[in-house]
């Protein structure tokens, strides 16, 4: 049993509440009554930093934001000493908040690398198109990285990222946040202490939920599969890492079905327009209305850029309805993303999962099913059920998250920690175990389109 495990406070709060026969609700009630925070991550390897760790963050749009904002919260151990993107609104406003000097603020990432080194490591936060150039440059000048998935958006733009990295002896990070969710953190945990046995096979649910399928994959910059990357890579990177990481064995072959069902012009509703805005027929009753989604609802804002003064947002929000593509009707669009698909992976121990990502679902939240040879478990990201073959005995677990899943800021903290004390082992998403989950994403394409069973060759 490693070290980190044997001594994290799950493990020690496990046994209470195996004793306590199952009678507590789950951890959050545990943590109260010791007073501890609901979310119990700790990792024995953290150490107090002597300095922050310096970083330049490129891009900063929503991930961007997300990632600066841990520095925030935590100065003694992240600093953001440098920023680029080309959106003047979102340069100036990170450059603000972290009181970033003028020289060190950038309208591309390009130009960070004019400069001589001048930070510990980088986050590269751009659209995706843009992962795999600006972090090549950054390994050749000596910086470690936070890579947002997807690493590339070619297995061989993937594969060269992994090989200069190790060339460089650098220290890669990817954003695959999941892994760093206590819920996938517990479920893992479990796992690796056989608490059901062996696993025999997993049953693996995201439902993308209706309104997020319409703003990122119909509307948005994931819209179509050859200006960002495949769906399945773009949105599903991370399931079949997660699937991966809670099997802990290679991934043997792979079959994808999936395809645009519903999100067509042919499915245009007569009397629909262009755009929500120009009187159209069915806005009132459309669900993937841009008005009432956006406008009225208020929801999914970022993209808009939006002032301060909230006074100023109505007439904010209309013109991004009038100009940007989030105004426009959902079946006009030029999307080739899959709507639905379903995936069977069949990895090097038998073990098999059946993954399926729906866009046409009220809730999001992944679903898991995990079956043992001695216990199973059913999940939904906040809860838990555990159920022993042996004592036909509940272990139930539970804790609200945000809406991320709750590991966006432990994933930023490790790395920082892997930055700052040169270690990449504390890491759980080094680019070492995440491409292969992307050889797996770039297989199960191919056998979307056609219609084959890859074999996956890491
Ligand atoms: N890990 C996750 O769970 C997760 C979730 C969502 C998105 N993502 C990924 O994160 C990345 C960013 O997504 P986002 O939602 O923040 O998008 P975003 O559009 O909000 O942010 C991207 C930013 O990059 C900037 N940019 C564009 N060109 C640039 C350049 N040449 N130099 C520097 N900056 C540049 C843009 O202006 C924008 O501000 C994408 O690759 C996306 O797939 C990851």
């Amino acid at each position: 049993m490693p070290l980190r495990r044997f001594i994290s406070p799950e493990t020690l709060l496990k046994p209470f509440i195996i004793v306590k026969n199952m009678a507590l609700d789950g951890w959050n009630e545990v943590a109260k009554m010791l007073g501890l925070d609901e979310d119990l991550y700790y990792n024995p390897l953290h150490k107090k930093l002597s300095r922050p760790v310096s970083v330049i963050l490129i891009g900063a749009g929503h991930r961007g934001s997300i990632y600066a904002d841990f520095a925030k919260k935590n100065p003694g151990e992240m600093k953001i000493v440098g920023v680029a993107d080309p959106n003047a609104y979102r340069l100036q406003g990170m450059a603000g908040i972290h009181k970033v000097p003028a020289p060190n603020c950038f309208e591309s990432w390009e130009d960070v690398f004019k400069k001589e080194k001048f930070a510990d490591a980088v986050i590269i936060a751009t659209p995706d198109y843009l992962h795999c150039a600006p972090c090549m440059k950054a390994l050749e000048k000596g910086y470690d990285v936070l890579l947002e998935k997807p690493i590339a958006t070619t297995e061989e733009e993937c594969r060269q990222i992994l090989a200069r990295a190790k060339e460089a002896n650098r220290i890669v990070g990817v954003c695959h946040v999941l892994r760093y969710t206590p819920y996938f953190r517990e479920l893992k945990q479990i796992l690796d202490a056989k608490m059901i046995g062996e696993v025999i096979s997993i049953q693996h649910l995201e439902p993308i939920e209706y309104i997020h399928m319409s703003h990122s994959y119909v509307r948005g910059q994931w819209r179509n599969s050859k200006t960002s990357t495949p769906i399945i890579l773009a949105k599903s990177s991370h399931d079949a890492d997660i699937i991966r990481w809670l099997v802990n064995n290679p991934s043997d072959m792979i079959h994808c079905f999936g395809n645009l069902k519903w999100f067509t012009a042919a499915n245009a509703p007569t009397g629909s327009t262009e755009r929500c805005i120009d009187g159209c027929a069915v806005e009132g009753t459309c669900p993937y209305s841009a008005l009432q989604i956006y406008y009225r609802d208020r929801k999914r804002l970022h993209v808009f850029d939006l002032p301060e003064d909230k006074t100023k947002w109505d007439k904010a929000i209309m013109k991004g309805l009038k100009t940007t593509n989030y105004g426009r009707c959902v079946y006009r669009m030029d999307n080739d993303q899959p709507d639905h698909l379903t995936l069977n992976i069949l990895f090097k121990n038998g073990v098999t999962a059946a993954f399926s990502m729906e866009a046409f679902v009220s809730y999001e939240g992944r679903r898991t099913r995990i079956m043992g040879s001695t216990g199973d478990i059913y999940g939904d990201m906040e809860n838990f059920t555990l159920t022993s073959f042996r004592t036909g005995k509940k272990l139930t677990w539970s804790m609200k998250t945000d809406s991320h899943g709750g590991g966006d800021h432990p994933m930023v903290k490790d790395w920082v920690q892997a930055v700052g004390q040169q270690n990449p082992a504390l890491l759980s998403s080094t680019i070492d175990v995440s491409v292969e989950s992307h050889i797996m994403a770039f297989a199960a394409e191919k056998s979307r389109l056609n219609k084959t069973i890859e074999n996956i060759i890491v």
